[in-house]
């Protein structure tokens, strides 16, 4: 006979073992993993933990956990990140998509005019194109970037999606004629790497997260300089690089993320 193991105490003993690895925020790794093993909604897993868990999904759980012990991020574990209202597929070929990286999907639904065109540079998983194409249908949305693999996650997405948005492999300012493009490029600063934690230094790729230049921000310049004048940007950067942003674009204006911190500055090319 096989025994059923009830998701309360597959979380309570994952819990334990990941806050004793150092994960931040253990309990919700340990719900978000079992609900992914279990095939169920995490609130559903919350609001009934007796749910129980079959040995198959007992072992794929034991699996994650040491991963994550790891310290491998969830997302790549589960092979899935929320982001504003949709659900991407990601895995170590991008970045885990952030939370503060909606406020320039927020921005960029804010600005756009109707029926604009619209282009996401860096697109990675392609979450922030995917997110502005569902919050905003009457967009033609496209995206761009410089990795193969991750243009290959970008297009699934799209498709496992339905949404229509068209992802090629390009580097820097794309040639075209957009209303409005939006990028969220590395800004990390070389001398922040080691100070990472360890999900991101040890799994993500080092080439989605390094801006380049003393300050981080030679990709976002770069990619300035290549605009034609005129086009209206949409960046995201780090706060203490909010003021340097500013000062590459015209009638530039500042969005602060959840926390608070300047996040997000748009305006024109000069
Ligand atoms: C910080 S990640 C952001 C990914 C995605 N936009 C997101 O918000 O989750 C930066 C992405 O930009 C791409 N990238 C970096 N420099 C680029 C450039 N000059 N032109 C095109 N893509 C670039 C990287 O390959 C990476 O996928």
């Amino acid at each position: 006979m096989t025994s059923v193991a009830a998701a309360r105490d597959a979380i309570a003993a994952a819990t334990d073992s990941l806050a004793a690895a150092g994960c931040e925020t253990p309990r919700l790794d340990a719900e978000v993993l079992v609900a992914a093993a279990a095939g169920v909604d995490r609130l559903e897993l919350v609001a009934d933990p007796g749910i129980g868990l079959e040995p198959a999904a007992a072992r794929t759980l034991m699996g994650w956990v040491r991963r994550r012990v790891r310290r491998e991020p969830v997302a790549y574990i589960i092979g899935s990140k929320p982001f504003r209202g949709i659900e991407l597929h990601v895995d170590s070929r991008v970045l885990v998509p952030r939370p503060d990286t909606e406020v320039l999907v927020e921005v960029a639904a804010e600005i756009a005019p109707d029926g604009a065109r619209v282009h996401d540079v860096g697109t990675g998983s392609g979450a922030v194109a995917l997110a502005l194409k569902h919050e905003r249908p009457d967009l033609d949305v496209s995206g761009s970037d410089r990795s193969p693999p991750a243009i290959e996650v970008a297009r699934r997405n799209a498709e496992r999606l339905g949404l229509e948005a068209e992802f090629a492999i390009a580097t820097g300012m794309p040639v075209g004629d957009y209303d409005l493009v939006v990028a969220n490029l590395p800004y990390v600063r070389a001398d922040e790497w080691d100070a990472l934690p360890p999900e991101i230094s040890g799994y993500e790729p080092r080439e989605a997260l390094l801006g380049g230049g003393e300050d981080g921000l030679d990709e976002i310049r770069g990619l300035v300089a290549e605009a034609p004048p005129g086009t209206l940007l949409a960046l995201e950067h780090a706060p203490a690089q909010a003021e340097s942003v500013r000062g590459l674009l015209a009638d530039a204006e500042t969005r602060r993320d959840l926390a608070g911190h300047e996040r997000v500055t748009f305006g024109r090319c000069a």
